[in-house]
């Protein structure tokens, strides 16, 4: 089913009808899909899943085209970003093109997805908006740290398993709590696996976050766990290029602080969480698992 939806992806962007928009969508990597799979998990009996699930995928590569040139991202999914190899005008303009298509596409559904699907895109901007200004310091706020997560990552994916569930005439409400869950597992899995992996694993390169100025989960844990002088110097690596050493230090003192098992054991509690939403989906425990499991 998933064929079905790259095709519906490929028909809407030639639908565009502009061949430079749909020469540089093709140098774009598809990624894992798990929005649409998610669709198609939780109503494989509705015909117009795949087509949602094509229209979310849409507005997910928008949203990381814009992502791209908003981090000064060189790298995506183990290719050059459009913004390194095309500039910033045309990675924000092709992204332009595909969300609004997207949108364009999403008003021939009921309103409440209609209204649900857009509704989460504007708490994932105002999330990417607290993700930047979040970044300008060193931020050691954990309550803040997973609000911002909520809304730039898992509102979308929870607002996917929600409308799936309309689709399918299924208990919207606990299907919206499940994707919620797995949302915010997946983003966290995600900060671990940018201290944990090495580039070539993640296809960008490894501890980007906090050169970027994210101070994920384990960061903030490890400002907790450090004092004096410790403090001090991993304060002074935020925000910037980090050398060798210091790279090796940070991994060092999150060893040896368990700060990576503790997010990784809340991420494992996120999950339980989702499955208890939907204790009767097999399939959906198989998608949280590809998700707590994966790699990269
Ligand atoms: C990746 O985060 C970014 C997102 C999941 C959301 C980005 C949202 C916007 C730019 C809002 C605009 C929305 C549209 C539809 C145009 P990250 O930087 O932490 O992850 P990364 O390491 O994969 O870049
Ligand atoms: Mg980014």
């Amino acid at each position: 089913m998933l064929e079905r939806v790259e095709a519906i992806i490929q028909q809407l962007v030639n639908e565009v009808d502009f061949p430079q928009a749909s020469e540089l969508f093709a140098t774009l990597s598809g990624g894992k899909r798990l929005r649409a799979r998610l669709i198609l998990t939780i109503a494989p009996n509705d015909s117009r899943a795949p087509l949602l699930g094509a229209i979310v995928e849409l507005i997910h590569a928008a949203s990381l085209l814009h992502d791209d040139v908003i981090d000064e991202a060189m790298m995506r999914r183990g290719t050059p970003s459009v913004n390194a190899t095309h500039g910033s005008k045309l990675a924000i303009m092709l992204g332009d093109i595909l969300y609004s298509k997207a949108f364009s596409e999403l008003t021939s559904f009921d309103p409440e997805i209609s209204f649900s699907i857009s509704q989460s895109v504007m708490k994932l901007s105002v999330g990417e908006m607290m993700d930047v200004a979040m970044a300008e310091s060193f931020n050691v706020n954990r309550e803040e740290y997973l609000k911002m997560l909520y809304l730039k990552t898992a509102t979308l994916i929870e607002s996917c398993a929600y409308c799936a569930a309309i689709l399918e005439n299924k208990e919207a409400a606990r299907y919206g709590l499940y994707g919620k869950n797995l949302g915010l597992a997946f983003q966290i899995v995600d900060d671990i696996l940018d201290i944990t992996s090495d580039d070539e694993t993640l296809g960008k390169p490894a501890l980007n976050d906090f050169v970027e100025g994210k101070a994920t989960l384990p960061y903030i844990d490890l400002y907790d766990a450090l004092d004096g002088d410790e403090r001090d110097k991993l304060v002074g690596c935020h925000g910037r290029e980090l050398s060798k050493a210091e790279k090796v230090w940070i991994r060092d003192r999150m060893e040896h602080f368990g700060v990576i098992e503790r997010s990784y054991h809340y991420a494992q509690e996120l999950c339980d969480e989702a499955i208890r939403c939907v204790p009767e989906e097999a399939a959906l425990r198989a998608i949280i698992a590809s998700v707590i499991q994966r790699s990269y």
